[in-house]
């Protein structure tokens, strides 16, 4: 997403706030991630990553991370979710204030997709439902909690929700039944939680409005470039023309080929005679004599091209539309 897995835009946020000191929970894709990631140090940060064996639930990850958090105070941060506007003000005040624990939450349209909480006026949590049906308040969690060790006590002492994980909403709840101060901020900034491909794009045009302008790469004469766009280095634009805001990946050739706005191109691809704006490309793919995609999220080593009829290989979960 705008040039950058959504991991390392979430690291560069909590870096950017100061935190450093990141155990990440790894499940069946700890090699991939490991290897994209390393060991921090490209982040300014030393990162351990904590292997959870089966996914059973955000508490149950920090029963994970027990031993790596020892009796410090955390911020417990959700990988999927993105924060273009950064968290350093909500970091200081949990910092300043320490309550037992902190929520984030934000106004949602559907607040039953999401953990909802009841707040008094002084920003003191009264109540807090996992997914409840019929919501009580349109205050979604998002996904950033600040925990003293007291969360430790919580979550030993609850028991696995209906969809069989240990939730850390219970957990939190739990802490405010027994009095503990529970209390939340508004975040009024651009939350996502990218948990589906609109999102995705949305957030990628997020980034993508942020984004600083740098050409490491080749441009060749008979191309043109407007807007801010990234070229990175050993990526070749040929023939071409591109409209920032965009992102052309390390190493990608793009020839004979129209980049529209909001475009993000992974690493490594190869894009020729194609007309593709608003989208996202992940490393490794080909793009071939396509006119006209738009609004697509295109994964990693993925080939696409144009034919004489139309052939489809598309993996679990895909969503596939095609022009009449
Ligand atoms: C999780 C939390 C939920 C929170 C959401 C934010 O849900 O359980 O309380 O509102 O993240 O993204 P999940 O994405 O695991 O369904």
């Amino acid at each position: 997403m705008a040039g950058k897995a959504v991991l390392e835009h979430v690291l560069d946020n909590i870096v950017a706030a100061g935190v450093t000191d990141i155990g990440i929970i790894v499940g069946d894709q700890a090699e991939r991630i490991g290897q994209a990631i390393g060991d921090g140090s490209r982040f300014g940060a030393r990162i351990t990553y904590l292997r959870q064996d089966q996914p059973l639930g955000l508490a149950h990850c920090v029963t994970v991370a027990r031993d790596f958090l020892g009796d410090d105070d955390f911020l417990m941060y959700l990988g999927d979710n993105i924060l273009p506007e950064g968290i350093g003000g909500i970091v200081r005040g949990f910092a300043a204030e320490r309550p037992d624990a902190r929520i984030v939450v934000q106004k949602v349209a559907d607040p039953s997709a999401f953990g909802v909480a009841e707040i008094d006026a002084h920003g003191v949590v009264g109540a807090l439902v996992e997914k409840p049906v019929r919501p009580r308040s349109d205050l979604a969690l998002i996904g950033l909690y600040f925990f003293t060790p007291v969360i430790h006590e919580a979550v030993a002492a609850i028991e696995p929700s209906a969809r069989g994980e240990l939730e850390i909403t219970d957990a939190i709840q739990w802490l405010v039944t027994r009095g503990r101060t529970v209390t939340a901020v508004e975040y009024t900034g651009y939350w996502q939680d990218t948990g589906n491909v609109d999102a995705v794009l949305d957030c990628n045009r997020r980034l993508l409005d942020r984004l600083t302008a740098s050409r490491a790469g080749e441009i060749d004469a008979d191309s043109t470039v407007t807007g801010p766009v990234v070229v990175e280095a050993g990526a070749k634009v040929v023939r071409s023309r591109i409209e920032g805001p965009a992102v052309i990946g390390a190493g990608t050739l793009v020839e004979d080929s129209r980049i529209g706005r909001y475009t993000a191109i992974g690493r490594d691809c190869a894009v020729r005679d194609t007309r593709i704006g608003a989208s996202i490309v992940q490393d490794g793919t080909t793009l071939t004599g396509l006119h006209g995609l738009s609004d697509s999220l295109i994964g990693r080593s993925a080939s696409v091209r144009a034919g004489s009829h139309h052939r489809l290989i598309v993996g679990d979960d895909s969503e596939v539309e095609i022009a009449r």
